[in-house]
């Protein structure tokens, strides 16, 4: 950065950024950009070493982070670290991986761009570490998505599979990355990972059957030797040693002590699982593997006359079966070919070398295919599920992009050509985006600005893909000329073509110098990392990547799924010749730099401090040629100069609007003036920005922190604001929605009540006036005109009834009847007293009706009869008026089996003198016995009594008329007895003589004896007397007595 008063604000600057940090983290300077002598190499690569040898490998330039690979393990990626930069502003904390990541996500967050993370550096700086650690950041400390528990695990766990089956030992990195890696993951609007998708770039496949010296195959051959269990080898009949495999050996190292195969095949396998494998995916991944090694194993002969056969049979058919194809058409595509001449097939034998490289191919394209198979199935396990997808709009994008590192190698082939293309791409893109557009949009702007000198090697990738006239161009043409052609007459071809170019040179056109270091076979590229020679031998083979037609179609038809999946039908009909190698790898390419352009990129600048692998070793050397070609000094430069933040005036205003009342919530006037008002508001100095034309540009990145924090204090308030209103406005058309309801359900409950009472007033109407009617026509028949009147008639009568019904049989009231009615009032009154007779009877006791009983004969002899009857109604007849002990023991014995049924005390008059006597009545069943005291004086049979006589008055006499023709017998007793009703009415009923009962009104005759008669005279008194009268007769003076 140019800082207008550099002194001050680089002060200033470093205070802020530098608060945070241990005094550990402040050796050098943590950001190039505060360095006094930016323009020094030398200091620039001293601040390196001296944070290198403190284990401080990140520092930046602006916001492109510097790594030095460390060799070795360091303590800064724990979880703790993790967050410690969460959320953190990029420049408040020391320089890390996990800053570059956080900042990513946010940037992500608040602007909703998608972002990607350019990871660059030559073979071993580092680039798949860091692109692991940023993975493992995002996997840790991001949000999960309820459907995506798993997602981080999976994302996390491809690496291992990928890295497995794509990477392999070379001599400048243990685990060189053999494949380009772009890998896209993709966030939900709250920030949660949603979904990951990998593109691969152009597996090194030739490495499947030819490793340079000191290197190795891919890691998974040796892993599966290593870790696989024995059952598993032998279903694969393979041995554990890798040196009994010729694909694995052609680099002399196949074990190598740094590498752990068998832990690295127990995360792999582990890995499969995770990301969705099944167990038979597995094995039929893992029978191709085999099947590739078997393959290598298999050797041909030559014979006598030049043909090729098969020396190693049982190889062939292992690799036959665990490939899934028959063996004798494996055998026969591996020796000969087929072609296609005018419209004919023909089969010709292949010679020695064609064979071998026949069998070659088939392992390469089996493998590369495979790996491509992989990467899809990955991407299924990884995939945005649709329904998520679609529910998600807004998901966002992170790009992650690791790809083979720039490599010189000994021997440099078609391989090293590409990715030194494709490293060569990312250079540009970096220049493009970094450097030149940079400085490009100082000058549209109008800022003034002092152009920074970089190298732009747009023209070594000129060079290499320009249409027609690139090393491409000239490949692709020379493979498909017909003729004879091979990879010198394309090194022909390329002298004629590009000969001049200065980033060009073959032996040919080489200085004496440089002939000396160049063979015939090779073509120099002058890349931006360094001078690269290429040797063209097998160009042409490996651009053609051709496999023969019969080979293709022993393959289509193989019963392992995955090879059935990667060797299709189609392939083998098509006649169109599939695009050359190096051109599918560079309209990937092209592609690829669509796709980041389209991204905001952050840089990640890979630096190997050595080339020995080796912890604490600082090659100046090296480093300083790395720090140059990667344009590291420009691009310090650039930023030095420059502003660490632009914006379009529009963006700027929509995100900031809220921090100035002027903007907020919408401003009118013209961008740049809004933009104006709004940065004076927030008091911006005029060397912290300038307005260029469209944007704003901001040069220290502490003042769009301190903007930014602002914002961040003002959400809730804005928040706030918002919820308000839209609280409001949700409870207004709430509230609109239920007042509506309310209306209808009102005008409808209304209407309803309203039809109602209208109907109910009709048909009262209706009523009153049926009832009018019937009321007039009453007396005549029963018709229509008077039937509801007289229904009502009965009905009220018949309800009336009901209620006011006499409740006991001596009520004798009953409600009046209506005239129609009179005869079934009359019906239902007799059956209503009946039913409550019939009820009286059945709760009437024993007792209680032998009570009636009596009372009933009582009244059938004395109704009406006698005046003291009435008096002895209301009062209940005893059993007995005499206790059992007031009767004698002696009478009781004389009476034997007899029981006294019935006893009272009477007062018994002589028959001649009249005499009162006191005496017992007892009655028995049959008969009855008067008793003076102990002894029975006179005893009566009912049989014999003749009678019964009582006065009509209220006296107690009663006369028991004798059997005249018993002698023993005295005569009639004349009793006279205070219960004389109960009395007369026991004897009589249990004597069955309830005729026999005279009732005499104003005398009784006796007999005194069997010839002479006394007589009793009754006359009515005060009192009860009875005394001798005139004539001999007894004289009873009766009291009048009251009924009640
Ligand atoms: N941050 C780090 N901490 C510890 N070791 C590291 C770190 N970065 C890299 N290494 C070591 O360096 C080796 C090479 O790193 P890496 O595989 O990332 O290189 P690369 O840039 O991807 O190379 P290539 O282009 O060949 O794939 C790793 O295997 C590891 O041993
Ligand atoms: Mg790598």
């Amino acid at each position: 950065m140019r800082y207008q008063s550099r002194e001050v604000d680089e002060g200033r600057v470093r205070l802020v950024m530098e608060s945070a940090l241990t005094a550990r983290d402040r050796v050098g300077v943590q950001d190039f950009v505060l360095l006094e002598n930016y323009n020094s190499e030398a200091t620039f690569i001293e601040n390196l070493r001296r944070r290198f040898r403190e284990n401080l490998i990140y520092t930046y330039i602006g916001s492109v982070l510097v790594s030095v690979n460390p060799y070795k393990e360091l303590e800064i990626y724990s979880k703790q670290q993790m967050e410690r930069y969460r959320g953190v502003s990029f420049y408040e904390i020391s320089p890390h991986i996990y800053a570059i990541s956080d900042n990513t996500y946010r940037a992500m967050r608040t602007e909703r761009r998608d972002q990607c993370i350019l990871i660059s550096g030559e073979s071993g700086a580092g680039k798949t570490e860091a692109s692991k650690k940023i993975l493992l950041y995002f996997a840790v400390t991001c949000p999960t998505n309820n459907h995506m528990v798993t997602l981080g695990d999976r994302l996390l766990q491809s690496n291992p599979v990928l890295e497995a089956f794509g990477n392999a030992k070379t001599l400048r990195n243990d685990n060189s990355s053999r494949f380009g890696k772009y890998m896209d993951i993709q966030f939900d609007f709250k920030g949660a990972t949603m979904g990951g998708h990998i593109l691969n770039y152009l597996l090194e496949k030739s490495r499947v059957v030819h490793q340079n010296h000191g290197e190795r195959n891919f890691h998974i051959f040796y892993q599966l030797l290593d870790g696989g269990d024995d059952d598993l080898l032998n279903t694969l009949n393979l041995e554990r040693n890798p040196h009994s495999y010729r694909y694995l050996v052609k680099g002399s190292c196949a074990r190598v002590s740094s590498i752990s195969d068998k832990n690295n095949w127990r995360v792999v396998r582990k890995a499969l699982d995770v990301i969705g494998f099944t167990a038979e995916e597995v094995q039929k991944l893992l029978n191709i593997i085999a099947s590739v090694l078997h393959l290598g194993n298999t050797l041909f002969g030559e014979g006598e006359e030049g043909e090729t056969y098969i020396i190693t049979e049982t190889q062939l058919s292992n690799a036959a079966k665990l490939l899934g194809v028959d063996g004798s058409a494996l055998k026969e595509a591996l020796t000969h070919k087929k072609l296609t001449a005018k419209g004919e097939e023909m089969i010709s034998p292949l010679n020695f070398e064609q064979a071998v490289s026949a069998r070659d191919a088939l392992a390469k394209a089996v493998y590369g295919r495979t790996f491509n198979w992989l990467v899809e199935k990955i991407n299924q396990s990884l995939a945005l599920k649709e329904e998520i997808y679609h529910s998600s709009k807004d998901a966002s994008v992170i790009g992650l992009l690791d790809i083979y590192g720039f490599e010189v190698l000994q021997h440099n082939s078609f391989e090293q050509f590409c990715i030194n293309y494709c490293n060569e791409k990312l250079q540009q893109l970096f220049i493009e985006l970094t450097l030149r557009s940079e400085q490009e949009e100082y000058e549209t702007e109008g800022i003034a600005w002092e152009t920074v000198q970089y190298f732009d090697n747009k023209i070594i990738c000129d060079l290499i893909e320009e249409k027609h006239k690139g090393i491409i161009s000239i490949l692709d043409e020379e493979c498909l000329r017909p003729g004879e052609t091979c990879d010198i007459s394309f090194l022909e071809k390329l002298e004629d073509t590009v000969g001049g170019h200065p980033h060009f040179i073959t032996h040919k056109l080489a200085n004496g110098k440089t002939r000396r270091v160049m063979s015939r076979e090779e073509f120099r590229l002058l890349h931006y990392a360094g001078e690269v020679n290429y040797n063209v031998n097998g160009f042409l083979d490996k651009n053609n990547d051709l496999l023969n037609r019969n080979l293709k179609e022993v393959m289509c038809q193989s019963e392992n799924q995955i090879l059935s999946h990667c060797f299709r039908r189609e392939e083998v009909i098509d006649q169109k010749r599939p695009e050359m190698a190096a051109s599918q790898f560079k309209n990937s390419l092209m592609k690829l730099m669509e796709i980041l352009m389209s991204k905001e990129p952050s840089y990640v600048r890979c630096i190997k401090p050595n080339d020995a692998k080796q912890p604490g070793r600082f090659d100046e050397v090296l480093v300083r040629h790395q720090v140059k070609y990667l344009g590291l000094m420009e691009n310090l430069r650039v930023r030095r100069a420059g502003f660490a933040y632009r914006r379009r005036f529009e963006a700027f205003l929509q995100r900031y609007k809220p921090l100035c009342p002027e903007t907020w919530p919408n401003w009118n006037g013209k961008l740049a003036d809004g933009v104006s008002a709004l940065v004076n508001h927030l008091g911006y100095k005029p060397e912290e920005y300038k307005l260029g034309r469209s944007k704003i540009f901001i040069r220290f990145p502490k003042t769009l922190f301190a903007t930014e924090d602002a914002l961040e204090a003002k959400k809730p308030e804005i928040a706030l604001t918002l919820q308000k209103s839209w609280r409001g406005y949700r409870e207004r058309a709430n509230y609109q929605r239920i007042r509506h309801a309310v209306i209808v359900i009102q005008s409808g409950w209304r209407g309803m009540k309203a039809r109602r009472r209208a109907k109910r007033r009709r048909e009262a109407a209706q009523l009153i006036r049926r009832f009018i009617k019937g009321f007039i026509c009453r007396h005549e028949e029963y018709c229509d005109d008077n039937d509801y009147f007289l229904d009502h008639v009965r009905c009220s009568f018949l309800k009336h009834l009901r209620k006011n019904l006499p409740r006991s049989v001596l009520d004798k009231s009953w409600p009046t009847p209506p005239a129609l009615l009179i005869e079934a009032s009359e019906h239902l009154q007799m059956l209503h007293m009946r039913n409550m007779v019939i009820k009286y009877c059945r709760r009437v006791q024993p007792e209680w009706k032998k009570q009636m009983m009596q009372k009933v004969v009582a009244s059938e002899i004395f109704k009406d009869q006698k005046g003291s009857y009435p008096h002895s109604v209301g009062r209940l007849f005893l059993d007995t008026r005499l206790e059992r002990e007031q009767i004698s023991l002696k009478v009781l014995q004389t009476l034997g089996s007899e029981k006294v049924q019935y006893g009272v005390a009477v007062i018994k008059y002589d028959r001649r003198g009249f005499k009162p006597r006191p005496r017992q009545l007892l009655l028995t069943n049959s008969f009855a016995v008067l008793v003076d005291r102990t002894k029975i004086k006179q005893r009566l049979d009912y049989a014999a009594l003749r009678g019964v006589s009582v006065s009509s008055l209220c006296d107690g006499m009663v006369v028991l008329h004798m059997p005249w023709e018993d002698n023993k017998q005295k005569g009639d007793a004349v009793l006279h007895c205070s219960h004389v009703i109960e009395l007369v009415t026991k004897l009589a009923m249990m004597a069955s003589k309830t005729n026999y009962v005279n009732i005499n009104p104003g005398c009784i005759r006796f007999g005194v004896s069997r010839t002479k008669e006394g007589i009793i005279d009754f006359v009515r008194g005060s009192e009860l007397k009875v005394a001798k009268g005139k004539r001999g007769h007894l004289l009873v003076t009766a009291p009048q007595i009251s009924a009640t």
